[in-house]
């Protein structure tokens, strides 16, 4: 069962970022159905080592990009970026060393700070982008 569709709104019209932000839906589809069914351990720590690597990898993208463009929100949306990758790492710490239990809540803090994300920063370069485009023509 998904917890997250995903939506129109979340679309940048930027395709590679677009992808990007579907792929990480994806996965925590999957980590909300792993979850559900109880799976060990180690199936949802591999999930979650997923998510960070595929976070890693689309936040670089995303920033290369910005740095490009000479984006002026850059510092900041980088910040955001760094702050959610803590803040997963160290769950992913603890988790692994059996401090901690991957919850619904947990699940649930993730979804709401990538709706938020996409929805608030992302959007806001995705606007800078278009932007961008229009003066070029
Ligand atoms: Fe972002």
């Amino acid at each position: 069962m998904s917890i997250i569709q995903w939506q129109s709104t979340f679309e940048l019209n930027i395709k590679e970022f677009d992808d990007h932000h579907k792929h990480l839906v994806d996965l925590l589809n999957s980590l909300h159905d792993s979850i559900l069914s109880k799976s060990c351990k180690e199936k949802l720590g591999v999930i979650i080592g997923e998510l960070i690597d595929y976070s890693v990898y689309h936040f670089t993208a995303e920033e290369r990009w910005m740095e490009e463009h000479k984006y002026p929100g850059f510092p900041q949306h980088r910040d955001e970026h760094i702050a959610f990758t803590r803040k997963v790492s160290q769950f992913q710490k603890d988790f692994n060393s059996g401090k901690v239990e991957l919850t619904l809540d947990v699940l649930t803090f993730l979804m709401d700070w990538l709706i938020e994300h996409i929805l608030g920063s992302d959007a806001n370069f995705g606007n800078f982008a278009r932007r961008l485009s229009h003066n070029d023509h």
